[in-house]
């Protein structure tokens, strides 16, 4: 995920700035640069790769000055490379802007400014930012970059410089994080503490709609409409590890946390205004090539494959085409019956594991069409398929996967719906009334990860056990796929997910005295059938937790021994809210065994060998 760091003070902007990139490091990113005032006016040293490049860059070409801005990107628009790496400049090279964030209207300013005789050398968003501030400019930066703002739509944390105010730095935070340093004569911006951390503590933390305007001796801090405002310093008395996970103790439950974002950034840009239907621009595939397909495969591994199997619920349902979901590793050995007029939808945080790659590639040589959900811009997987969904979840540190698979359930949901809209398969009433579901799913996370430390306490008695089962019912029983992995990757508990109704065919024989299971119900279709197989493994000694909705919970809780409500949405829509206790229950189990939560034995974030 990107990073931003800036500085205003008396000492040398570059070892700063360097150093703060250093400490975002661990976000992930794929190239770096900086600006800064020098006596040759605004310069820009940045180079792809990691930090080492910028820093050789530097050593052969120093920059000299008090006042700069930094960056490292993690690509969204526009493939990593020099030119995509921020920060941007106008055509003039008196405005440099870095942007954490997406501008979803920039393609429209983009042309506007083109018009207009602005010239661009890169794919980004950001780039029509640094134009669009230089077009306002009539004098004074910081009415320049509020006009400017009022034109984009979308996320944004900036750090703005002009070589016609060289003792200024601006900063802007909408949606997306930035933070305040104040030093003694010297002050900085952050998108987070780690970045400042060595330099100072003391911070003030900028809220959206809220900007700075930063001299070496003082803060202003104002609403983006230009009315000041105070705000209380906060001391910061984190150490560095802490700041890193933004507080939390782990990465895996910092990325629990970040689910909201990653469901707002994964559909921002892609529901019209009105809220009635997906736009997916960035797909080339046509409603035609939508209409000719005659059936689906979902190709992935581990976390994604559970993934794609709420994928399958969702394109039958929306689409009504026939879907068969994969493993990867056993996909192309099965000789699958790969037509032109097959869609694969290859799945992948990584966009670069293994299996996933080797499917993606039998896909294509069978003459299919593939379409590719993955978190990582560039990745051998997104430059490979003919179409692209980005999964907007950023990094994923943990390898435990948790954002990105509920951001690859918001992609699935966008592309059922668009899918739903192109071939006439669901009316508008429907899509709307999903859509509507879809974008409460944020807030709604929100309130459920107030509920931890009621998971926590049963993840506690949990963690005493070596076995235990999981139940669901259709998509429930694919969600308890995904709790069984993650309990067993970090917590080392042996767990199995069956479907409910399958029990008795075998399994049932494990069931003795003081076993836990975990009941997933939130489908009211499936409600009693789920209730009477509750009743097989209470009846033979099971402790059953169950989970379901506000709306059938009472019922639930008659045949339960514990009960755990999540917030009622549309039937399709429960797995991005009924995972959520799931993935808490593995991190806590896993803590209170004392095991690495965030590096768990024998794993690897990416699986790059077959
Ligand atoms: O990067 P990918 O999504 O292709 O990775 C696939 C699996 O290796 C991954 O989901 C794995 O199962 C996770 N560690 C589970 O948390």
């Amino acid at each position: 995920m990107c990073g931003i760091v800036g500085y205003i003070g008396k000492r040398n902007a570059q070892s700063i700035l360097v150093e703060g990139l250093k400490k975002l490091e661990y976000r992930g990113y794929d190239s770096a640069g900086i600006a800064m005032f020098t006596t040759d006016g605004l310069q820009v040293r940045k180079a792809k790769g990691r930090l080492a490049v910028l820093e050789s860059n530097l050593e052969t070409a120093p920059l000299e000055g008090t006042v700069g801005i930094g960056h490292t990107r993690w690509a969204t628009h526009g493939k990593p490379s020099d030119v995509n790496s921020h920060p941007h400049t106008d055509g003039s090279m008196k405005f440099s802007v870095v942007h954490n964030g997406i501008i979803e209207n920039y393609l429209e300013l983009k042309e506007e400014l083109i018009a207009q005789g602005h010239r661009f050398v890169s794919e980004t968003d950001t780039e029509v930012i640094s134009h669009l501030i230089s077009r306002e400019y009539d004098g004074d930066i910081v009415k320049a970059v509020q006009r400017a703002i009022r034109h984009m739509r979308g996320a944004y944390a900036l750090g703005v410089l002009t070589e016609y105010e060289p003792d200024r730095l601006v900063a802007v935070r909408n949606a997306s994080p930035l933070i305040i340093g104040i030093g003694d004569g010297e002050h900085y911006i952050g998108s987070d503490i780690p970045a400042i951390l060595e330099h100072t503590r003391d911070v003030f933390i900028l809220n959206d709609g809220e900007m700075a305007v930063l001299t070496k001796d003082a803060v202003e801090l104002m609403t983006i409409e230009g009315n000041f405002i105070s705000r209380e310093m906060i001391y910061v008395d984190w150490d560095v590890a802490r700041a890193e996970k933004a507080g939390f103790d782990h990465f895996m439950l910092k990325e629990i946390h970040e689910q909201p974002k990653a469901y707002r950034d994964t559909m921002r840009g892609r529901i019209d205004e009105e809220g009635r239907s997906v736009i997916l621009p960035e797909l080339k595939m046509t409603a035609n090539d939508i209409r000719a397909i005659r059936n689906v495969h979902i190709v992935a591994c581990g976390t994604a494959y559970h993934a794609g199997l709420i994928g399958k619920t969702v394109l039958e349902n929306c689409a009504r085409l026939p879907v068969e979901v994969d493993v990867a590793s056993e996909y192309r050995y099965r000789s699958p019956l790969i037509t032109p007029e097959t869609l694969v939808i290859v799945v992948s945080q990584s966009g670069e594991t293994a299996d996933t790659l080797a499917a993606l590639r039998e896909a294509k040589r069978c003459g299919a069409r593939v379409l590719a959900i993955t978190n990582v811009v560039g990745s051998s997987v997104a430059r490979e398929a003919d179409d692209v969904l980005i999964t907007w979840a950023g990094p994923e540190i943990a390898v435990a996967s948790t954002k990105a698979y509920t951001s690859q359930l918001i992609a699935f949901y966008l592309f059922g719906l668009y899918c739903a809209q192109t071939l006439g398969t669901q009316d508008a009433a429907w899509i709307a009334e999903v859509l509507a579901a879809l974008q409460s799913l944020p807030e709604q996370v929100e309130n459920m990860l107030e509920q931890a430390e009621t998971v926590r306490a049963y993840a506690e008695e949990i963690a005493q056990h070596e076995h235990l089962f999981f139940i669901g019912r259709g998509v429930d029983y694919a969600v308890v796929m995904e709790g069984s992995l993650k309990l067993k990757e970090i917590s080392y508990i042996h767990s199995e997910a069956y479907a409910a109704g399958e029990l008795k065919h075998g399994t049932l024989a494990l069931i003795e005295d003081g076993i836990p299971v975990i009941a997933l119900a939130t489908q009211s279709a499936l409600l009693e059938k789920t209730v009477s197989n509750i009743k097989e493994v209470k009846a033979r000694g099971a402790v059953v937790l169950g989970i379901s909705d506000t709306g059938h919970v009472a019922a639930l809780g008659k045949a339960v021994d514990h009960v755990l409500a999540i917030p009622a949405t549309h039937p399709l829509l429960t797995p991005a809210l009924s995972v959520v206790p799931l993935q808490l229950l593995a991190y806590y189990a896993s803590l209170a065994r004392g095991n690495d939560v965030d590096k768990p034995r024998n794993l690897a974030k990416s699986v790059t060998v077959e």
